[in-house]
């Protein structure tokens, strides 16, 4: 049985008092919740307060990004040991809007996906096409890449301890969600990339979330997808209400 997971990225928005709001409203909400991974990924500078509002719950907190390199001259980055001083257990890698606005490569993410499972933390990697691939039919292409240059060269024990997340870039914050049909057709490629350079074993255990404008109103018809292994959430996770209404889908 694969555990959900609820994940929340906040993007750039909170500082360190409306990290501490939040969970003083959020921590109420969804203190019976047990049927999941709760995972919130708060800016760099609010991490340490989202670790300590976070402490003696079920709530473990991610960051957004990491570096490679356990320290040096990298001006703006931190490395998958800071993270993990700093109470992170889990790490976003690869997101479209840091392949898309800061160059992320295929080859970044590979390299940061070992620190930070070298580090002991969990990465959620994430792939997805843009709306020109998905148009021009080149949605499996793009995946297939993504997972072949990010994730294959992988060890089988470290890929068991990734999880995967399907994000088309055109449903992220454009309120326009993939149906779960096509989200679950996604993900089943992706499982089959999985099972091919890792074995079945293994494919049959990761955990694939989508992610794309996924909200109170449509998480259920999301999660009631197999394939559907939890999300990914952007916007509707800056609301207590709203991100506790999903976890408690
Ligand atoms: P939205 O839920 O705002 O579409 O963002 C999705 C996302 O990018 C999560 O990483």
């Amino acid at each position: 049985m694969r555990r959900a997971v609820i994940a929340g990225n906040w993007k750039m928005h909170k500082t360190q008092a409306e990290t501490r709001a939040f969970f003083d409203r959020f921590r109420p909400l969804v203190a019976g919740a047990q049927h999941c991974e709760i995972v919130i990924a708060p800016p760099f500078t609010s991490l340490t307060a989202a670790v300590e509002s976070s402490r003696g719950t079920a709530i473990a907190i991610g960051a957004q990004d990491v570096h490679w390199e356990t320290q040096g001259a990298f001006t703006g980055e931190v490395s998958a040991g800071m993270l993990v001083e700093a109470g992170c257990r889990y790490v976003i890698i690869g997101h479209s809007e840091r392949r898309q606005h800061f160059g992320e490569t295929d080859e970044w993410v590979l390299r940061k996906t070992r620190a930070a499972l070298a580090a002991g933390l969990v990465p959620i990697v994430c792939v997805g096409e843009t709306l020109p691939q998905r148009e021009t039919g080149q949605t499996e292409a793009v995946l297939e890449r993504q997972f072949r240059l990010g994730l294959a060269a992988l060890t089988v024990e470290e890929f068991s301890r990734i999880i995967l997340a399907y994000e088309p870039v055109w449903a992220i914050g454009t309120g326009r969600t993939a149906t779960p049909e096509l989200a679950a057709e996604a993900h089943r490629f992706l499982r089959e990339q999985a099972a091919e350079k890792f074995g079945r074993t293994a494919s049959g255990a990761l955990r694939i979330l989508y992610g794309g404008s996924v909200k109170p109103e449509n998480i259920g018809g999301l999660m009631a997808q197999p394939e559907i292994d939890g999300v990914l959430v952007g916007g509707a996770s800056l609301e207590a209400e709203s991100f506790a209404a999903i976890v408690n889908f």
